[in-house]
C-alpha cells in the first residue's frame, strides 16, 4: 500500500491536493502535515500531523515510523512573502527540499513531488510563450530558491535514481482557501470581493499579464504527472505548465456580467516589479508531449466556476 506524506498540507495547494489524494489512493494511505495545529479541522477525513518541515528529526521519524513511500512537499514561502524576509525564504524553501531529497535517498521512497514556478524566470527571459529552456535568472528569492531547487531535483535523480517530479505551476487560483503572500493572489481576493460587494483595489497595473490557472487544473496536472509511466517523465528538473493568460483588467471584465456594479481601482506596490519580471505566457508543449497535458478552464469559465460556488462554500 502507498504511503502519501503531504507536507504543507493546509496551503492553497495542499488543501485540494491532499482531499484528491485521499479519494484516488484512500484516507488510509494519506497523512497530512502542516504547522499550525488549527489545520487539523480540515483534515478530519484522513491521518493529520502537526510537523515542522525544519524539524529533521520530526520529519524522518514520521517517515520512517508510518512507513511513508511518497512525499509531497508543498511548504514554501511565496514570492511576497519572501521579499520581506529573504533569509528566513531561502532557509526555509532550501533546507527543506534537502531534508526531503535526503529522506527519499535514505528511505528509497517510490516518489517525490515538489512544486515549482513561474518565478525561476526573470527579466531577461523572453516573455511571451516562455520555453521550457531559456535563460532564467530569477530576482526574487523565491524564484532563486525555486530554480536551486530545481537544479537539485535533477541532481537527486540523475545521481540517486530518486523519482523526483515537478511543475512550474503560474499563478494558481482556487476558492477552497485563501492564499498566502503570493504575487499572483489578487486573481483569488478580487472574487472575494466581488461576492463581498466592497471595491478592489488591486495592487498590480491593469495591463500586467501573468500565466494563471485554475486549481481543478494544477490538480489534475499534478496527478497526471504523478501517475504516468517512469519513463514518460523526461524532465526532472520542473516542467513548464499553462492554462490562461490574463491581466486584471480581463479578470475584471470576466466578473462583471455576473457584478455589474463591482468596481476597482489600481494601487500598484512592490509586487509590481516582481510580476513585471515574470513571463506574461508560457510554452508547456513538453508537458503535452510527455504525459498529455491538456486544461479543461479558460478565464471564462473559470470565473463562473467560482462566482457560482464561493458565495456557499464553507471555510
Ligand atoms: N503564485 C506564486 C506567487 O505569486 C508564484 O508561484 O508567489
Amino acid at each position: 500500500m502507498e504511503k502519501i506524506l503531504v507536507i504543507g498540507a493546509a496551503g492553497q495547494l495542499g488543501s485540494e491536493l491532499t482531499k484528491s489524494l485521499s479519494v484516488n489512493f484512500g484516507s488510509e494511505s494519506v497523512i497530512a502535515t502542516d504547522l499550525q495545529e488549527s489545520a487539523r479541522a480540515k483534515f478530519d477525513y484522513c491521518h493529520f500531523e502537526v510537523l515542522d518541515v525544519m524539524n529533521k528529526e520530526g520529519l524522518r521519524n514520521l517517515v520512517k515510523n508510518e512507513k511513508v513511500t511518497q512525499i509531497y512537499h508543498l511548504a514554501a514561502v511565496l514570492s511576497a512573502t519572501g521579499e520581506k524576509n529573504p533569509m528566513f525564504a531561502w532557509h526555509l524553501n532550501m533546507e527543506s527540499l534537502l531534508h526531503v531529497l535526503e529522506l527519499a535517498k535514505e528511505f528509497k521512497l517510490d516518489k517525490v513531488y515538489w512544486p515549482s514556478s513561474i518565478a525561476v524566470f526573470g527579466p531577461n527571459t523572453p516573455k511571451i510563450n516562455t520555453p521550457q529552456y531559456c535563460v532564467k535568472e530569477p530576482n526574487t528569492v523565491y524564484g532563486i530558491s525555486k530554480q536551486a531547487g530545481e537544479r537539485w531535483c535533477e541532481y537527486y535523480f540523475q545521481k540517486f535514481n530518486i523519482d523526483v517530479r515537478s511543475l512550474r505551476y503560474p499563478g494558481l487560483i482556487g476558492y477552497k482557501s485563501l492564499p498566502g503572500g503570493g504575487t499572483t493572489d489578487y486573481a483569488v481576493d478580487i472574487y472575494h470581493k466581488a461576492i463581498a460587494g466592497e471595491k478592489f483595489d488591486c495592487f498590480l497595473k491593469s495591463d500586467t499579464s501573468l500565466p494563471m490557472m485554475y486549481m481543478p487544473d494544477a490538480i489534475k496536472a499534478t496527478l497526471d504527472l504523478m501517475n504516468a509511466p517512469r519513463e514518460s517523465v523526461k524532465i526532472r528538473s520542473s516542467y513548464n505548465l499553462a492554462a490562461m493568460s490574463f491581466t486584471p483588467k480581463e479578470i475584471y471584465e470576466s466578473i462583471l456580467p455576473y457584478y455589474p456594479k463591482f468596481e476597482m481601482e489600481y494601487h500598484p506596490d512592490f509586487r509590481q516589479a516582481i510580476a513585471d519580471s515574470w513571463p506574461d505566457s508560457i510554452d508547456d508543449q513538453c508537458a503535452r508531449n510527455d504525459w498529455n497535458w491538456k486544461p479543461d478552464f479558460s478565464l471564462e469559465e473559470m470565473t463562473k466556476d467560482i462566482l457560482e460556488n464561493l458565495p456557499n462554500y464553507k471555510f
